[in-house]
Formats: C-alpha cells, structure tokens, sequence
C-alpha cells in the first residue's frame, strides 16, 4: 500500500536518527534495516548487537509484522536490554506504516 508506505516514510523520522533503510544504507547507531521482516535478528553481519538480540538470533527469532510490532510499542518490555535507546511509537496506526515503509524502502 503506498499510501501507507509513504506515511511511514514521515514516522521513520524519529528512527532515522539511528537508522538508515534502502540503496546505500549504512550502519550507524542502529543496523541497516534493509529486508528486516522475515529474517532472523540480528542478521546484519558487521553490526554488534546487544546479548539480548544475538542470544534470540542463536534461538532463530524472525521478525515477522507481529512481533516487531510488539518490539517497537515497547522495545524494553520485550528485550529488556536491549541497546536500543527508543521509547517506543504509542500508535498501531504509526507502527503499520512503518512496518510499510521499511517493506517498501528495503534493497
Ligand atoms: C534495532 C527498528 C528507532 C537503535 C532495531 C531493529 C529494528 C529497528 C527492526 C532490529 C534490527 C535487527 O534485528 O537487525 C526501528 C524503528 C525505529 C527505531 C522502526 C523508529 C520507530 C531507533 C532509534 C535508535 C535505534 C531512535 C537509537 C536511539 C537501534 C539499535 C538496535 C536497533 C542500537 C540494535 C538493538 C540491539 O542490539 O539490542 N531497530 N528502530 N532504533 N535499533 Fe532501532
């Protein structure tokens, strides 16, 4: 859905401090989120992610719409210690654009 691609574009900007998604993307306090939904965490190879994200990525945790969608309500409620410094997006609406944005934006 464009439409809803497009306002995840705008909710993308309190992720794009850390966050970097499409042609070119670079590692930068967060990992590149190129093709995030449906692989496992942690994927990115040359990222140092938390204990947390690698102990759930020898578990073979995928992220699917539904559980990223739990994460970024409230990223610490699901990955305590997480290093992912973000309170988290209130909205269900905020959240599926998002989501949208990152499946169309992803090389
Ligand atoms: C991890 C999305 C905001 C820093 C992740 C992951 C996703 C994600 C999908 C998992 C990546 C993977 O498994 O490879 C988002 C979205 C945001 C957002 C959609 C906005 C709504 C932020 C912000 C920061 C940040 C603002 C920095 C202050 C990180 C870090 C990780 C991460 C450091 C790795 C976590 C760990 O190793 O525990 N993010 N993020 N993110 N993000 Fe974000």
């Amino acid at each position: 859905d464009p439409e809803l691609a497009a306002q995840g574009e705008k909710v993308f900007k309190k992720c794009a401090a850390c966050h970097q998604v499409g042609e070119g993307a670079k590692n930068r306090t967060g990992p590149v989120l190129n093709g995030v939904i449906g692989a496992t965490i942690a994927h990115v190879g040359d990222f140092k992610y938390s204990k947390d994200f690698t102990a759930a990525h020898d578990e073979g945790f995928i992220w699917t719409i539904e559980n990223l969608t739990e994460y970024l309500h409230k990223p610490k409620a699901m990955f305590p210690k997480t290093k992912m410094s973000f309170a988290g997006l209130k909205k269900d609406e905020e959240i599926a654009a998002v989501i949208e944005y990152l499946k169309s934006a992803s090389q």
